[in-house]
């Protein structure tokens, strides 16, 4: 990337939780900088504070101490409603639960959000198609969720989460039900929409394969950044390169079984 932008920076970040007289240092002094259009994981293992980490950078939980800037904006110092007005405008959650509407077919659900922003049904629609396309599921437009597959399910959600365009995307261990052939799908399904769309993914995750599709690696350890590592500008475009063969292939794929 030519020019990196920070957008989104932590400086001596702590979250120390009370249990009775326990305290417990779910995060314990982290720095880090996530640049616009990156796609970044951060890997952990269980406990080891990706959650509280990832809530923290979304607003959703204060920390004890230190500083998390997003879009240039201070997360720590804003109210609530502040932080809702700024999580609408900016930000995309993935959730490991999908949550779609069950009485919603795929276009509603993921035109849902852009009803809360008063766009019209046509382009609403529109939309709604659009992203459903670029997830694999044209042919399931009109399926409700019960008449789905996980994996289908799982993409209407992370359609829903890129319809209103936001700037940054969390995900929370997205793919966490699904199994590893459509994980992977997943991945370099997301891999390629960051891409294309120029958006900024963090992604939590406590599986290593799947965290190397991403351009930067955080690792985490007992609250503690332990590595941070970041692909080369070469291995980037050899990603790059080799999502985009594999795409075409399976489009070539999809194509050959309808002819015959
Ligand atoms: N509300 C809370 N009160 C007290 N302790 C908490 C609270 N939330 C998290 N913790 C503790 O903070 C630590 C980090 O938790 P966190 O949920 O961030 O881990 P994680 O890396 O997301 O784990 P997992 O992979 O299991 O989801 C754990 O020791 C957990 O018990
Ligand atoms: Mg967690």
């Amino acid at each position: 990337m030519a020019n990196k932008e920070p957008v989104i920076q932590v400086k001596g970040l702590y979250k120390i939780y009370r249990l009775g007289q326990e305290r417990v240092r779910a995060l314990n002094g982290v720095d880090f900088v996530i640049n616009r259009g990156e796609f970044c994981s951060i890997v952990g293992t269980s406990g080891s504070g990706k959650s509280t980490l990832l809530n923290m950078l979304a607003g959703l939980e204060k920390p004890t101490t230190g500083e998390i800037i997003i879009a240039g904006e201070h997360m720590e110092t804003k109210k609530e409603n502040q932080l809702v007005a700024f999580r609408r405008e900016h930000i995309g959650f993935i959730f490991q639960a999908y949550n779609l509407l069950p009485t919603l077919n795929a276009i509603e659900n993921v035109a849902l959000p852009l009803t809360f922003q008063g766009v019209n049904k046509k382009t609403r629609t529109k939309r709604a198609v659009e992203l459903l396309k670029l997830v694999g599921l044209s042919s399931h437009i009109k399926h409700k969720p019960t008449q789905m597959s996980g994996g289908q399910q799982q993409r209407v959600g992370m359609a829903r989460a890129l319809v209103v365009e936001p700037e940054i995307i969390f995900a929370d261990e997205p793919t966490g039900n699904l199994d590893s052939v459509t994980s992977e799908e997943m991945m370099q399904l997301m891999r390629r929409v960051v891409y294309e769309q120029k958006q900024t993914l963090v992604m939590v995750t406590h599986d290593d394969h799947l965290a190397g599709y991403a351009d930067r690696i955080i690792r985490i350890r007992d609250g503690k950044v332990i590595s941070i590592t970041e692909k080369t500008e070469e291995e980037r475009r050899k990603m790059a390169e080799s999502l985009r063969a594999k795409a075409q292939e399976k489009k070539e794929k999809v194509r050959g079984e309808q002819k015959g």
